[in-house]
């Protein structure tokens, strides 16, 4: 009997010891984007996008009233965030390429040199100090030039995108293994046209997320078809897109069906058509918005029909899945008379539906962020229910915080999401690697700067926009030494600490298996 309890102790123990461990092949990394970090806005050929002319219009919503226009002025001191990036120890750094900056009009006729240096120079660098270089081709800063052609909502955007990714291939696709065409599609679509507060800034929530949900995964399979053909042959490497589910559950028992139901209408919108073996829409939505379209007294779907062409040519364009994943909600039906917020954060009127974040889920210092760490596994193991055996890179994953060189909540943040990562991949979902947003301080749209997601702070009242660590980033950079979660929060880590600490682990979990051995033998 007595031996029975210790061996389930000791198996507890072991197994707790080394439970939040990663495998020798999972990477870490940090992102940012461009517009939110590079400034230089109007240096050299660079085009407008629609964030310069949204925070140059004095109307803009953006908190503090500022922009883009230097923010981390990376343009000039992408030095020094590679030094971050080495000093974290990161394996690759995740960034953007601004469209407008390597194409001013925004077509193929003309590649702005300088533009097209900045990140040849960025990628070298990178490379030199042995972190792989993971680029986005679309990160929200649309040429200003195809906005007034409609931007999103206009067909000829694949076209137009695939012909940008070319060039972008044609460019870096030698050193660049891992890429990713658009990020956060139901930020782009749903979101901007449910609320008409990010720039284009048009509402439109009846027909537009459902225009620019198509072209999108249009637009995407158009660049993961010149890469897979032209490129991939030659250089190995990979395309896919960062998609941006919140996790949704029901409130109670009874409303599983409609959190079903509203985990395709949001993460299976942008990854059935993709990622399934039949692709096109999930058929429960594709069901659900005809009959709704039709009470409506339209005549057809306000979800646009896939030409079987299209299916084809959307369906298994992707080499991994990126996941940007922040936070979740529950989900229940309207009560009578209520009101319904806008999709995707506070409400889901297609559906009726109203999301809440239960009280228990602490908030973050960002408003839609709340923290449910399970969000991220459950998330995962969905995926990877509906689409099989696919593997996934968490492409984004962080919070704002409130603390300000001393990060706790991130730290708790980004420790419970990794452990949560780290079950899934016991449990058999292959999860490769996992992204911090964001390596430092940054414009964060609406919020401008502040709001805070850096494991770097920066001075922006500094010319030099000085970066400094704050306490995440020691923690992130510990992380990545052992990788483990289990390691030290507080503090610069000395070499030595890391080694007592893991030392002092192995050295528990070693006279436990002796007693276990000489128990069993006795
Ligand atoms: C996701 C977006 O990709 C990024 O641009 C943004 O700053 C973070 N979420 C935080 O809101």
């Amino acid at each position: 009997m007595t031996f029975r309890v210790l061996v389930v102790f000791g198996v507890l123990y072991t197994a707790q010891c080394t439970a939040h461990s990663f495998p020798p092949s999972f990477k870490f990394g940090a992102a940012t984007s461009a517009y939110q970090i590079e400034g230089a806005w109007n240096v050299s050929g660079k085009g407008l996008n629609i964030w310069d002319t949204f925070t140059h219009d004095s109307r803009n919503s953006v908190v503090d009233r500022s922009s883009g226009d230097i923010a981390c002025d990376s343009y000039h001191l992408w030095r020094k965030d590679v030094d971050l990036a080495t000093e974290l120890g990161l394996q690759f750094y995740r960034f953007s390429i601004s469209w407008s900056r390597l194409l001013p009009t925004p077509f193929r006729n003309e590649i702005d040199e300088d533009g097209a240096a900045y990140y040849n120079n960025l990628i070298n660098e990178l490379l030199k100090r042995n972190i792989e270089p993971v680029i986005t081709l679309y990160h929200y800063d649309l040429p200003q030039a195809l906005q007034d052609f409609g931007g999103w909502l206009n067909p000829l955007i694949a076209d137009w995108f695939a012909s940008y990714a070319k060039v972008a291939y044609s460019l870096y696709a030698d050193r660049v293994k891992t890429w990713l065409t658009i990020n956060e599609p139901s930020i782009l679509c749903d979101y901007i046209y449910n609320t008409g507060k990010l720039p284009p800034m048009i509402y439109e929530p009846m027909l537009a997320p459902y225009l620019c949900n198509k072209n999108v995964l249009l637009a995407h399979a158009k660049a993961w078809r010149i890469y897979d053909e032209e490129y991939k042959p030659i250089y190995k490497g990979r395309v896919s897109i960062a998609n941006n589910p919140v996790w949704i559950e029901p409130a109670s028992p009874e409303y599983e069906n409609l959190a079903e139901l509203a985990r395709e209408f949001g993460a299976g919108r942008y990854s059935h058509p993709i990622y399934s073996q039949k692709g096109g829409w999930p058929p429960s939505v594709e069901r659900h918005m005809a009959e709704l379209s039709k009470k409506q007294g339209y005549p057809e779907s306000r979800l646009p029909a896939f030409s079987i062409e299209e299916i084809e040519l959307i369906r298994g364009t992707y080499d991994y899945y990126g996941l940007n994943h922040y936070t979740s909600r529950v989900i229940r039906s309207r009560q009578p008379g209520e009101q319904i917020g806008p999709w995707i954060f506070y409400g889901c009127p297609e559906l009726d539906a109203v999301l809440e974040t239960p009280k228990s889920w602490p908030t973050t210092d960002a408003d839609d962020v709340v923290m449910y760490p399970e969000g991220i596994r459950r998330q995962l193991e969905w995926l990877h229910q509906k689409y099989g055996n696919i593997t996934f890179l968490i492409t984004e994953n962080g919070c704002a915080s409130r603390g300000d060189d001393n990060d706790e909540d991130r730290i708790a943040f980004i420790k419970s999401y990794l452990e949560q990562v780290s079950i899934a991949i016991k449990e058999g979902i292959n999860v490769e690697g996992y992204t911090v947003w964001s390596l430092m301080d940054n414009f964060e749209w609406l919020f401008g700067y502040k709001t805070k997601y850096g494991l770097y702070k920066v001075d922006f009242n500094d010319p030099q926009r000085r970066r400094t660590p704050r306490a995440s980033a020691h923690f992130y950079a510990n992380i990545i030494k052992a990788r483990n979660t289990d390691v030290p929060t507080s503090q610069t880590p000395k070499r030595q600490e890391y080694h007592n600490h893991s030392n002092a682990r192995s050295l528990h979990i070693n006279i436990l298996l002796l007693i276990l051995f000489w128990l069993s033998v006795k």
